[in-house]
C-alpha cells in the first residue's frame, strides 16, 4: 500500500514526528476522533473495558493520550487504580481535566513514559491496555515485550487498533475514506494536515490482525484472541502473560 511519509522516515524520525504531531493536535484530538469515527471509538474502548476481568485492581493504560480509555476503565471498575502513561505530556493535559471533572483523580495517575522503556517494576499490573498506540511505535515487539514484563504472570494485555476490513467493497470505501476524507477534515479542524495524512498511512502500514496475533504469541502470550469490531475496521487483541 502507498505510504509516502512512512517511506521517507527512519524509525527515529518517525518517533520524533509522532511526538511533534501529538503535541500539536491535542486540543482537537477528541473532537476529531468522534467526527472521523462516527463515535465508534467510544464503543470500541467500551469493548476493551468489558474484556478486563472485574477483579483487576492495577491497570496500566499505555499511549493513553487524552485519557479516554483510562477514564472508561476507572468509570466502570470501581476498585481499579489506573496508571495512564504517554510520552507526549501535552496529550495528557485534556486527560487530567476530564479526569478531574468526572471525580476520578484519586484513581487515575498520569505518568510521562515511553512504552518501549517503562519506568515500572516487573509484574506490577493485572492488566495492560493500549488503544490506537501500538501502530505508532516502530518496534512493536519491544513494546509488547515491555507490556509482558510489567504485567503479572496470568495477567492480560489488550490492544485496540484499526485495520482493513476483509470485505472488498468495504475495503475500497475505507481506503478512499482514509486517504481523502481523513486528511481533509482532520487537516481543516486541527490545522495539521500532516498528522491526518500520517494517521491513514500508519493504519495501512500496520500489521494484519493475524500478524498481530502471531506477534503476541512470539512475545510469550498464551490464549491469544482477536475480536473484529465494526465489520473488521478495528480489532481488539488480547493475550495472557505466561
Ligand atoms: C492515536 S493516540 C491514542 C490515544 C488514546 N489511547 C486513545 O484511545 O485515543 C496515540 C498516542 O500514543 C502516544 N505514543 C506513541 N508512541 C508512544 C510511545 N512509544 N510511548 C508512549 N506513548 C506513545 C502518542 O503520544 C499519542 O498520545
Amino acid at each position: 500500500m502507498e505510504s509516502r511519509l512512512l517511506k521517507k522516515w527512519t524509525a527515529e524520525q518517525r518517533i520524533s514526528a509522532v511526538k511533534d504531531m501529538f503535541n500539536s493536535i491535542s486540543p482537537n484530538y477528541d473532537l476529531l476522533n468522534r467526527i472521523l469515527s462516527g463515535r465508534r471509538d467510544v464503543a470500541w474502548r467500551r469493548f476493551v473495558v468489558k474484556r478486563i476481568p472485574a477483579n483487576a485492581e492495577k491497570v496500566l493504560d499505555l499511549a493513553t493520550g487524552t485519557g479516554d480509555l483510562a477514564i472508561a476503565i476507572a468509570g466502570v471498575l470501581p476498585q481499579a487504580r489506573v496508571t495512564a502513561a504517554d510520552f507526549v505530556v501535552k496529550m495528557m493535559r485534556p486527560a487530567q481535566l476530564k479526569t478531574r471533572s468526572k471525580g476520578l483523580s484519586s484513581r487515575i495517575e498520569y505518568v510521562a513514559a515511553d512504552a518501549t522503556r517503562l519506568p515500572f517494576q516487573s509484574h506490577e499490573f493485572d492488566v495492560v491496555t493500549i488503544a490506537f498506540g501500538l501502530r505508532n511505535i516502530p518496534d512493536r515487539l519491544i513494546a509488547l515485550q515491555e507490556m509482558k514484563r510489567v504485567v503479572k504472570p496470568g495477567g492480560k494485555v489488550i490492544t485496540l487498533e484499526m485495520t482493513f476490513p476483509k470485505n472488498l467493497g468495504l475495503r475500497s470505501f475505507f481506503k478512499w475514506y482514509l486517504n481523502h476524507i481523513i486528511p481533509l477534515v482532520g487537516g481543516l479542524i486541527s490545522g495539521n494536515r500532516q498528522a491526518y495524512t500520517y494517521l491513514p498511512e500508519s493504519i495501512q502500514d500496520f500489521l494484519t490482525p493475524d500478524q498481530l496475533s502471531e506477534l503476541f504469541e512470539s512475545s510469550g502470550f498464551r490464549s491469544v484472541q482477536a475480536f473484529p469490531l465494526t465489520f473488521g475496521l478495528t480489532y481488539v487483541h488480547e493475550g495472557i502473560a505466561t
